[in-house]
């Protein structure tokens, strides 16, 4: 019989709403020292057409016709069905992932990349800073800030910027500025280096600067864009669910047992698995599972609180689960995982017994994403292999009950500017971090006296 391995859908089937979550689950409200944060705070932050979104709790969304014009560039992305990675597992479950990775960045980013460009420059606004973990999020803004004409400035994570040389040229080749966090250019930057001058840097201390050299732009053109962790951000993501539902459908599936995706700020995991959080609020069976890495347990081992989203406290206080806003996690190569907090809601599903969060170590990770590229042909983001990791644990564990559960996970990004990572796995140089309990106790301490959500 001839098996169909990839599930394609037209241009004109493509979701014309996002879903937004926000509708189903209440969040707690941003705090600042005078109490809730209203959306008019956020003015010098953020256009108020995105801040608008943030606070939303409506539960479907329009998508502007401006914006489906520019995600079909790349999307509708495939469906795959993973007969070769089954096969190797010997495993009775059926695997099919969202293949985020065809974007012209690499990754599941652009999706809400070129939704955030669009919503600034309909506001007027003419330059974006962002920071960036592993070069992804960078590299898709910097992609975004092309298709609609904004300048862009990026802050990366020192360790990436490292070691990725090429993540930064692909932001130079779409016109952006690229520099290393911590930077000279910001108090923020320029307060840790003095402290630490030899620091790998942090999404948290890249966030700082990024919103720094936003609000500190005398001329207001200029505005913050966050590539995960925020509601808007989430629902520009439930795309590739709300695309997945469909195409499950046609291939054949009536449900989904089991949905995977890696956590770091938890945007390609809230894209794919929020439309299915949907479903099993309305009662569906369904384990969704956040996969982060045991350097950065955030969810596992995290507590619920209200923290800051950056280290330098430039935010204001998020209910989430987080690891303290001054933690610097270990240097893994998924950059992308290196957050110390979980978005709002994310963060709150978890909360509500929603989700079923899972740590996994880097050589586990490396693992499955070699198996991976050997049955499936691509060689995924470092990020991604802890996703491929649960996979495989999820389908070792069909085949022990005898169970032919259906698997679905997103496949957020290729590696093939990540091979640094792919080498030292290789030649034995990479070790697991596992993160001591007194020393999450000890970045605790700081936010001992917030208060609680
Ligand atoms: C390929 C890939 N996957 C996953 C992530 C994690 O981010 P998020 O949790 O927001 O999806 C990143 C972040 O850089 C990434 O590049």
């Amino acid at each position: 019989m001839k098996k169909i391995r990839k599930i394609l859908l037209n241009e004109s089937d493509m979701p014309r709403q996002w879903y937004n979550l926000a509708a189903d689950i209440k969040v707690p409200p941003f705090m600042s020292p005078n109490g809730p944060v209203p959306e008019e705070a956020w003015a010098p932050v953020f256009p108020m057409n995105l801040v608008e979104q943030e606070y939303s709790t409506q539960r479907w969304i329009d998508i502007p016709e401006g914006i489906l014009e520019l995600l079909t560039k790349w999307r509708p992305s495939p469906l795959h069905r993973a007969y070769e990675l089954e096969q190797a597992i010997g495993t009775p479950a059926r695997i099919y992932y969202k293949n985020e990775s065809l974007s012209p960045a690499g990754s599941h980013k652009p999706n809400t990349a070129v939704a955030q460009a669009w919503y600034n420059k309909e506001f007027g606004i003419t330059r974006l800073s962002t920071e960036t973990g592993a070069g992804q999020w960078g590299s898709a803004l910097a992609f975004a800030c092309s298709l609609v004409g904004l300048e862009c400035k990026v802050f990366m994570v020192r360790i990436s910027f490292d070691q990725k040389p090429y993540r930064k040229l692909m932001m130079q080749t779409w016109g952006a500025t690229c520099v290393a966090s911590p930077s000279k250019e910001t108090q923020a930057g320029r307060n840790i280096l003095e402290k630490t001058p030899d620091t790998p840097g942090s999404l948290g201390i890249a966030i700082s600067e990024a919103i720094e050299a936003a609000v500190t732009d005398t001329t207001g053109n200029t505005r913050y864009s966050l590539g995960s962790v925020l509601n808007h951000v989430m629902m520009h993501q439930t795309i590739i669910g709300l695309e997945a539902k469909k195409q499950l459908k046609i291939a054949g599936e009536n449900k989904a047992d089991v949905i995977i995706g890696c956590a770091g700020g938890g945007s390609n995991f809230a894209g794919l698995a929020f439309p299915f959080v949907l479903d099993k609020i309305n009662g569906a069976q369904i384990d969704i599972i956040p996969v982060e890495p045991a350097s950065c347990p955030t969810l596992t081992k995290g507590p619920y609180v209200y923290d800051h989203g950056d280290t330098a406290k430039m935010t204001p206080l998020v209910a989430m689960y987080s690891l303290g806003h001054s933690f610097v996690p270990a240097p893994i190569h998924a950059g992308g995982l290196r957050y110390h907090g979980m978005a709002p809601l994310v963060s709150k599903a978890t909360k509500e017994g929603l989700l079923s969060p899972l740590a996994l170590h880097q050589l586990e990770s490396y693992e499955a994403g070699i198996l991976f590229a050997k049955t499936e042909g691509i060689i995924p983001a470092p990020e991604t292999t802890h996703a491929i990791a649960a996979v495989i644990r999820e389908a070792k564990k069909a085949k022990e009950e005898g169970k032919q559960k259906v698997i679905l996970f997103n496949f957020s990004g290729h590696g093939l500017l990540d091979l640094t990572g792919y080498d030292r796995f290789l030649t034995g140089q990479l070790e697991n971090y596992e993160l001591p309990d007194d020393v999450i106790a000890e970045n605790l301490k700081e936010i001992a006296g917030y208060p609680k959500p």
